[in-house]
Formats: C-alpha cells, structure tokens, sequence
C-alpha cells in the first residue's frame, strides 16, 4: 500500500504534469544554457504573473514570485517604514515565524483575541485599533488550527476605521483552499506558499501587494534589476513585482505557475467543497470516540482538523499512523505560541484532507484511530 498523505497543509502532492514542467525545463538547462533558456521561454515563465493574477483578483504586476511565506512576510514588514509610536495588530491564531518577525524588529504588537468559537471578535478588535495603528496582519487559515477567519468582513471593518491602516494576509493555508480575491477582501497585500494547497514545489511561494504600497517601497533586500545608484542616492527605477531580484529558478516558477493554472481551471467552488465534505466526513466518523478532541468549529471549517486522544501523546500518535502509512503532522506551542497558551495545550496532531483524498483513506484513517485509542 502507499502512503496517504494527510499532511497537505505541510506539503502537498505535485501532480505529474507540473513535475513534468519543472523537469523538462531543468532538462534545457542541463543541455544548453540557464540565461539562454530563459529568454527562449520568457512567455512561458511570464504566464506566472497572469495565473497568480487571475488567482487573486489582482495585477500581475502586483505579484512577486518568492520562495516561501515567511519569506514574504519578512521581507514585507523590513521594507516598510514604520514609526516608534506604531503599533500593529494581529490575531491570537498568529503563526510563529510572522510574530518573531514583529518581535525582532521591536515592534509595538497588539495581540486582538479570536472568540472562544473560533471567529473574529470585531469588539476585541475595535479596542486594539488607535490612531497609531498601522497594519493589521491575519492567518485565514492558521497553520495549528483550521478555524477560516472571515478576511472580506475584516477588510471592510479595518478600512472604515482607517483606509490607511495596512492590511496584509497570511493565505499560506488558504491559497488553493479557498476563493482568494484582494479586491472583495480589501487587503494591501498578501502571502503564500506553493507547496501546500496550490500543489506547487516546494521553495515556491508569492507575494501580491497592492500597486499604491508598491511605488513608496524600499524593498529591505534589493538590486540592479529594481533600482541603480544616482550621483550617491539609490533611485527605484522598477516598481514592478518589486520584491523579485535578478537570480531566482526558473524551473519552480513554472512549476508554481502550473499549479496555480490547474487550480484556476478547477475552480475554487469544487475544491473547496471536496476538502470540506471530508473533513466533515472525518468528524462524524470520529463523533463516536469519546476519546477523542476535535479542536475546529464545524462551523468555519477547513480542511485543517486537529486533534487530541485522551492518556496518549502528540508523537505516539503521530508515530502509530506513521507506522500504518499515514502521514499527519504535529503543531507544537512554537508553531502558535498564543494559540497554545490560549489553549493551554502543548502540542495536536493535525490531519489536512485535499481535494484528491479519498473518502476510504478517511474510513482507514478513523478506524486506524479507533484502534489505537483502545491500545494501552
Ligand atoms: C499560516 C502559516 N503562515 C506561514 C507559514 C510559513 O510558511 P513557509 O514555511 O512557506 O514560510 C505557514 C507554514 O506552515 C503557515 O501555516
């Protein structure tokens, strides 16, 4: 038997013809010349821009082709030029690495709490924002919880109060998962990887911000290709896709594209009521083992569960499926230190349903369950 592969919010599966993509073009670079390809395919890997737009709702301008969330998110906040007196808000669901950004840059953060049930507390919120408040960051979809944040009512609530307060999204979880349109959810820019939803390689992620926030930023990392040195000033003389440098892989950029291609042309409708009824699948099956902890609102749900079995640990758990070909993932307190805290737990198991799982790997998943939680 194969491994089953509930651990697509970690990485997903590439589907062949983007692994098909990615070898053939890594095959002319083996045979001819990696800058003499690159322009030969210039339309191809120029198609990045229009599917990653078409994606979003936005410019293809807009976006720049990255190699991870957190790299993103980095490199965003470093570039923006914000004031001692500042704060930021985020959202107790935050993940890790975003809040050790804030945190060296020393930055004043306000941690807005989400409601017992999972949602935003636009009461919370309204407490956390001032005059001083600059940018609002979310995770639609934390990476320790599955709970979906409802983005489109928190743009419009943060840009009534402020149409200058910065709101950025974090759709690592959501790209590829859920409907994504930055003009609906009036955000100014937004992150996500290629390798978990989206079903791109790995090392592949985007960034969109918005065309305005483009054309005041200094990018933190930054050269020729995007400005030139004037007398002794640096000049911008690119604002376009303003976070991408001269050398990045050509090859995982069509492969990103391509993902992102087949996701479009699926459409966000079938996905995501495929993932949903699985993990809707996955809880009633599960509802019969008192046993065990879901930690997600049905309500706002993913396809992100987590979960917890009583007198066992994360990692027998974890290991116990291993063992029966079953790849999960464990969220550990680093992963979403408020979250934990909030919780009072130290670690879960997650289990993360794609489109393409199938409903008898679900059956084998619970009934392996089952019987582990009846094992001393
Ligand atoms: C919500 C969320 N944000 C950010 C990240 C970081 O993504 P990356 O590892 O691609 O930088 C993750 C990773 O799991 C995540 O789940």
């Amino acid at each position: 038997m194969n491994f089953i592969n509930f651990n697509n919010a970690g990485a997903s599966l590439l589907e062949p013809s983007t692994k098909n993509d990615i070898s053939n073009y890594l095959q002319l670079e083996t045979n001819i010349s990696g800058y003499y390809i690159e322009q030969k395919k210039k339309k191809v890997l120029d198609k990045f821009y229009f599917n990653a737009a078409r994606l979003l709702s936005c410019k293809p301008e807009e976006i720049s082709f990255l190699q991870s969330t957190t790299y993103g998110w980095n490199l965003f906040i470093n570039s923006l030029t914000i004031k001692k007196n500042s704060n930021i808000v985020i959202f107790d669901n935050e993940y890790g690495s975003n809040y050790i950004t804030l945190v060296n840059n020393n930055l004043n953060v306000r941690v807005s709490k989400l409601k017992e049930n999972g949602e935003i507390s636009f009461e919370d919120l309204k407490r956390k924002i001032d005059k001083h408040t600059v940018l609002v960051a979310v995770c639609h979809i934390a990476s320790q919880c599955g709970n979906i944040l409802d983005v489109e009512k928190l743009g419009r609530f943060i840009k009534k109060i402020n149409a200058n307060i910065i709101f950025l999204i974090d759709a690592c979880q959501s790209a590829g998962h859920l409907k994504l349109n930055v003009k609906q959810n009036m955000c100014d820019a937004l992150v996500c990887s290629g390798r978990k939803y989206l079903r791109g390689p790995r090392g592949t992620g985007l960034i969109f911000i918005k065309d305005s926030i483009q054309k005041k930023i200094i990018p933190k990392i930054i050269d020729t290709t995007k400005s030139k040195i004037i007398g002794r000033n640096l000049s911008i003389i690119n604002s376009t896709n303003i976070f991408e440098t001269f050398e990045y892989s050509p090859s995982l950029k069509i492969g990103l594209s391509k993902a992102i291609e087949k996701y479009n042309k699926l459409g966000h409708k079938e996905v995501e009521f495929k993932i949903k009824n699985l993990s809707k699948y996955f809880r009633k099956k599960m509802s019969s083992n008192p046993l065990v902890t879901i930690y997600e609102n049905e309500r706002l749900i993913s396809g992100i569960n987590t979960f917890s079995i009583k007198g066992k640990t994360s990692f027998d758990i974890y290991s116990f499926l291993q063992n029966k070909r079953i790849i999960t993932s464990i969220s550990s307190f680093q992963t979403s230190t408020h979250y934990f805290k909030k919780k009072n737990l130290k670690d879960i198991v997650r289990v993360s349903f794609h489109y393409f799982n199938k409903k008898k790997e679900v059956d084998y998943l619970v009934s392996s369950i089952n019987n582990f939680t009846t094992k001393n």
